[in-house]
């Protein structure tokens, strides 16, 4: 999996123009984590269960949790057009979007 870190401002703006209907808060945010992965680079059992999903969830997890110790906040959404994400960050199409994670400051960061 890989976790792909959007802080430039032209792509942020583009990326901007993939998301979903109400997720406009989410344009004055500072980055957007792009949490990419395919079935392949994870465990595949022979019996057809996939844990490229789950193990996705469970770094993502962490990730927050680490980004908030830092004074950050995160929030993850499945609302965008994942093609339009794939085509702005160049991204294979083999690759799936999993998650985009909106990250900002602290509002009381941002005012201190
Ligand atoms: C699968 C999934 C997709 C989500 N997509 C969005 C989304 O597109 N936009 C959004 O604002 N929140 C979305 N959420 C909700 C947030 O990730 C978050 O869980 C919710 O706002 C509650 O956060 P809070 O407990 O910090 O208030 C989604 C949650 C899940 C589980």
């Amino acid at each position: 999996m890989a976790f792909y870190f959007c802080y430039d401002k032209e792509i942020l703006k583009k990326l901007h123009g993939a998301l979903s209907k109400g997720n406009e808060w989410a344009h004055d945010r500072s980055m957007i984590i792009a949490v990419l992965s395919q079935k392949e680079l994870d465990c595949v059992m022979k019996d057809g269960r996939v844990y490229y999903q789950f193990d996705s969830g469970l770094a993502t997890g962490l990730l927050m949790l680490r980004a908030t110790e830092l004074g950050l906040v995160t929030h993850a959404i499945a609302g965008y057009d994942p093609v339009k994400v794939r085509e702005v960050l160049s991204i294979p199409e083999n690759m799936e979007v999993i998650t985009l994670i909106i990250t900002g400051k602290q509002l009381q960061t941002l005012v201190s």
